[in-house]
């Protein structure tokens, strides 16, 4: 197959996603791409209700994927095949999607592609940037925060993640007792502005060791004692300035030794940034650096590519389907769904349940 047009359904947390993706020669052309975000829905409840969210999925999924074949000027018949999310993620509305999809693949006799979220994001980069695999990822976003090796599609190999919190999750919870509005990532930094990261002294987790793993709890607990204390406006824009520095220094730090492991068996040295933390200022200068000191070349999707959005779905779908790897009708929703399954199975992050355990 040459050239591959393929719908992708994103319904894996808070936004309901519909894209058509081109994949020609390897280059990708996006030919549409619509995100329906609940954040209204979600307000009350200060961070996002799985059940509030699954019913939204189900309202607009419909819509959602007419629109995105409408701007895109295709229909239904000029489709090579559906790619819809399977997980991991909250699995009401990770059901929807993938029930939508299966529907439409039955109806038109397309074939059905299930697509692993954290692989969405792994291609997100690719959207618009040729990026040949192998490459050093780091996915971090609300749900996920951990580096790989990705050797190609279907293939990741796990350096290390989070040993508690995310690191779109620290943004939102600090956000949260910055008194700031839901998520708390793109708050923060606009907050942050202009703001003295030096004011106030953090913990700096990890920084300096061994390993690839991440940890937030201890600057979650430090930021929001220093919250209670604050007393103006630009002690605020002051402490959220020091918490975005720490975060973006702690994953800055971790890279740098997966940088040195990747760097060993590795002779391109390529390193991708995506999920939603990736659209973070702070998080890319930091970054950047550490590409520019062991000589990595830095790629990062852009800005509407860095959060939840369809169009990396269909992508990662079509890489797939270009490999003949396709889903049979009844493949199931999955809330947890590693990359590295192996490296799940040896060492999982969390023993105990958790979202985020399951998910790194
Ligand atoms: O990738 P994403 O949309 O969803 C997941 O798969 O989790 O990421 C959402 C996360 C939220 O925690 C949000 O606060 C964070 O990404 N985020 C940001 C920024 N934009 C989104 N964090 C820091 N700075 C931003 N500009
Ligand atoms: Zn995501």
């Amino acid at each position: 197959m040459n050239a591959l047009t393929i719908l992708g359904l994103e319904t894996s947390c808070d936004e309901t996603a519909a894209a058509v993706v081109r994949l020609d020669g390897g280059r990708a052309t996006v030919l549409s791409s619509v995100v329906r975000g609940q954040a209204e829905a979600h307000a009350p409840f200060g961070g996002v209700a799985p059940e509030v969210a699954a019913r939204a999925h189900v309202e607009v999924i419909d819509g959602t994927a007419r629109r995105a074949l409408a701007d895109a000027g295709i229909t239904v018949s000029e489709l090579d095949g559906i790619a819809a999310t399977a997980g991991p993620g909250l699995i009401g509305g990770v059901m929807v999607g993938l029930a939508f999809g299966k529907a439409m693949a039955l109806a038109a006799g397309k074939p059905l592609i299930a697509v692993n979220h954290l692989e969405g994001h792994a291609v997100s980069a690719r959207l618009d940037s040729d990026i040949p695999y192998p490459f050093l990822l780091l996915l971090v976003s609300g749900g996920h925060c951990q580096l790989l090796e990705v050797e190609g599609v279907g293939a990741a190999k796990r350096l290390g993640a989070t040993l508690d919190d995310a690191a779109g999750e620290a943004f939102d919870k600090i956000g949260r007792a910055l008194g700031l509005d839901f998520p708390g990532g793109p708050a923060l930094e606009r907050a942050a502005q202009g703001g003295d990261p030096k004011r106030f002294a953090l913990p700096k987790s990890l920084a300096g060791r061994d390993g690839c793993d991440f940890s937030f709890s201890g600057l979650k607990t430090a930021a929001a004692r220093a919250a209670m204390k604050i007393s103006n406006a630009i002690d605020r824009r002051d402490l959220a300035a020091a918490v975005q520095l720490a975060i973006a220094t702690q994953l800055a730090d971790r890279t740098a030794v997966a940088m040195r492991t990747y760097a060993r068996h590795h002779a391109q040295r390529r390193f991708v940034v995506a999920g939603g933390v990736a659209a973070n200022q702070a998080v890319r200068t930091a970054l950047i650096a550490e590409c520019e000191a062991a000589a990595f070349e830095f790629f990062a999707p852009p800005l509407a590519y860095c959060t939840d959005n369809a169009a990396m779905i269909a992508l990662a779908g079509a890489e797939r389907l270009m490999l003949g790897l396709t889903s049979p009708l009844n493949v199931s929703a999955r809330p947890r769904w590693p990359l590295d399954e192996a490296a799940a199975t040896d060492a999982p992050m969390h023993k105990t349940a958790g979202r985020k355990g399951a998910k790194a």
